[in-house]
């Protein structure tokens, strides 16, 4: 089986599952997606339901999500997972996306399902389960830092923090106009919740930073070799709760500095984790796959 398929082997069936035993009905779609380790923990929960199917990578470019969906709906698929840079995109291309969804901002799994495709969203339910496996605090009594809030993974989190409560949110983004639509929604959706927005490069930003209690980076940097932190140094001081989203190379760069300044580190291996596991609950309703998942993790190795 190749590690990575592109649209052109979804021309048929025959293409897409020759020389294998199980046909692929499920997929991780993103670029890059080589590093993915969403094969390995949906594959060992396949096979210990006894479902007959591949679970495979699927690289797509930005602007092919609805063909990739399209191409996937027609030869049976049952769902695929959604990463980056794709959590926008697929939004637009599922013909309903669900209320929770919808608030979150962002799609990151579909269901393909009798004539349309459902797009629904486990990052955010699934980040407040790792905080509080991570951590051992719910996410809701933290006043959270989002770093890359301006992306698909950004938004869902940033707009679960508010949903749990949380005091005070800090929304970073390199491109500031970015946060703007999301400060609205996220202001509509906890009018009570202190709200700031602020570039990569705003002069308060490590002020602000000291101020809260967990920084997390939402954004794809750090995945790609030889990419400094997303965060600055100077906006960490012992103490803080740091959750980096990618969680390649180990430590991340991220993790790495957030550690010699004393602060506790998580990556995102948990959320993978919980994202997948809730995922694969709405494609496998009464299915139990979390320690399953848990344990091909442990025993496997890869990015975001
Ligand atoms: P997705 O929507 O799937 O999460 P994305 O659209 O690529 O993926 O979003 C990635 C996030 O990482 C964005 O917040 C992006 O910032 P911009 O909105 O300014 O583009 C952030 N990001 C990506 N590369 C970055 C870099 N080199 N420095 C800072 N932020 C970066």
């Amino acid at each position: 089986m190749p590690e990575v398929y592109t649209l052109n082997d979804l021309v048929s069936r025959e293409v897409l599952d020759a020389g294998e035993v199980k046909p692929a009905r499920l997929a991780v779609i993103g670029w890059p997606i080589a590093h993915s380790a969403s094969p390995q923990m949906q594959q060992a929960a396949l096979d210990a339901a006894g479902i007959p199917a591949r679970y495979v990578r699927l690289e797509v470019a930005r602007g092919r999500v609805g063909e990739a969906l399209a191409r996937m709906g027609e030869l049976g698929f049952i769902g695929c997972n959604v990463t980056v840079p794709h959590k926008l995109e697929v939004m637009a291309a599922c013909d309903v996306v669900d209320a929770a969804a919808q608030g979150l901002g962002a799609v990151n799994a579909v269901s393909f399902e009798a004539e349309r495709t459902r797009g629904f969203n486990t990052d955010g339910p699934g980040f407040e389960r790792a905080i509080a496996d991570e951590f051992g605090v719910a996410l809701g009594a933290l006043k959270v830092v989002v770093f890359g809030a301006g992306g698909g993974a950004g938004q869902a989190l940033a707009a679960q923090c508010v949903m749990q409560g949380v005091a005070r949110l800090v929304i970073v983004n390199r491109t500031l106009d970015k946060l703007w639509p999301l400060a609205s929604r996220l202001q509509a959706l906890a009018p009570g919740c202190e709200l700031t927005a602020l570039s990569l490069h705003d002069p308060a930003l490590a002020e602000t930073c000291l101020g809260g209690d967990l920084l997390v980076n939402a954004s794809s940097v750090g995945l790609h070799p030889g990419e400094p932190s997303i965060v600055p140094a100077a906006c960490l001081r012992a103490g803080h709760l740091v959750y980096d989203c990618v969680y390649q190379p180990t430590p991340t760069p991220l993790l790495e500095q957030a550690a010699a300044r004393g602060c506790r580190t998580a990556s995102g291996r948990s959320m993978l984790l919980h994202q997948g596991a809730l995922a694969f609950q709405q494609w496998f309703p009464g299915s139990a796959p979390l320690a399953v998942m848990r344990a091909a993790l442990a025993g496997a190795s890869g990015g975001r």
